[in-house]
């Protein structure tokens, strides 16, 4: 069995931070070919992990490519598979073929999701369901597909998904309320799946432990398009925040290293809000 918890028979000193270690660990990144799946991925990646990045997309950005090229230096490995989130038997088929290789699944970032800004009166019933079947459905077939796996092979690891503060405010001059509603389902999803999937059971399965990250405004891709649509957005945001400024991608590399091993081990059914501030006056 493997498995994620403090390990009591390691002598203090050997290693720098062992808890943080991911070597040998598999872990699976949705949304994976830029922007903050991306620099999640690095982060498993730089620490020993082999990270399986899905994305709809057919193929990664060229900074998913420079990560490819330094993954041996750090002992780890990333790869990429062409995979929707919307495409449940899909998602099942390949989750299961990348278990099926490593003989383990440790953990899975779900980070795969989708902006549009839109009045609520003037929402159609197809674009609510769109965004709900990425944002939120998306997430619970990927979370419950590994952990299917995870149970197959009795692996007992970490989950974190990837919702917003949004999910815990409305956001001041974003029109965006089905957004703020998914991710307001997918802080919730992640407490029923802790419950669900955090103890370890007489069989073996379980121990999986399931958190959220809730980030303030980060220049994304899709970030970078709201303020294209929305003038004045960029200057507004960045005086919403206590630090005065957005986010970078990188800066919630600490948050997933932390969530996806063994340094959060008493950690499960939570939501990490990392916002510069913004929710906190
Ligand atoms: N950028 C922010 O300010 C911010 C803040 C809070 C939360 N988030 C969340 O972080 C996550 C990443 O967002 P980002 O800002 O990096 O956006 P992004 O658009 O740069 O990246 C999202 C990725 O998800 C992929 N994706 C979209 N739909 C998919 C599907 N059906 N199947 C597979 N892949 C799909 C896209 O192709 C893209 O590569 C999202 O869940 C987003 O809601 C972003």
């Amino acid at each position: 069995m493997v498995g994620i918890g403090p390990d009591t028979e390691a002598p203090v000193g050997q290693m720098r931070l062992a808890d943080f270690d991911l070597k040998d660990r598999v872990f699976i990144v949705t949304g994976g070919a830029r922007g903050l799946g991306l620099s999640l991925a690095e982060a498993l990646v730089e620490t020993g992990g082999n990270v399986y990045c899905f994305d709809r997309e057919p193929q990664a950005d060229e900074r998913w490519q420079e990560t490819a090229r330094r993954a041996a230096k750090w002992g780890g490995s990333l790869h990429y598979r062409q995979q929707d989130v919307q495409d449940t038997d899909g998602l099942n088929r390949t989750i299961a073929e990348i278990a099926d290789k490593h003989h383990r699944l440790d953990g899975v970032v779900a980070a795969a999701g989708v902006q549009q800004l839109c009045p609520a009166a003037e929402y159609s019933r197809e674009d609510v369901a769109r965004m709900m079947d990425i944002n939120y459905t998306g997430v619970m077939m990927t979370a419950a597909s590994a952990a299917r796996q995870m149970f197959k092979y009795k692996c007992h690891g970490s989950m974190c998904l990837i919702a917003s503060m949004s999910g815990s405010v409305a956001n001041k001059g974003l029109i965006s309320p089905v957004y703020n509603s998914s991710k307001a389902a997918v802080i919730q999803l992640a407490r029923n799946l802790a419950m669900e999937w955090s103890p370890i059971r007489p069989d073996g399965t379980g121990g999986i432990r399931v958190n959220c990250i809730s980030p303030g405004h980060i220049l994304t891709p899709m970030v970078r398009k709201n303020f294209e649509e929305v003038p004045g957005l960029q200057q507004k945001w960045e005086s919403e925040n206590m630090m005065g400024r957005l986010a970078e991608t990188s800066e919630f590399k600490g948050a997933a290293l932390f969530l996806l091993s063994n340094a959060s081990s008493f950690m499960t059914g939570n939501n990490l809000v990392i916002d510069g501030g913004h929710t906190s006056w």
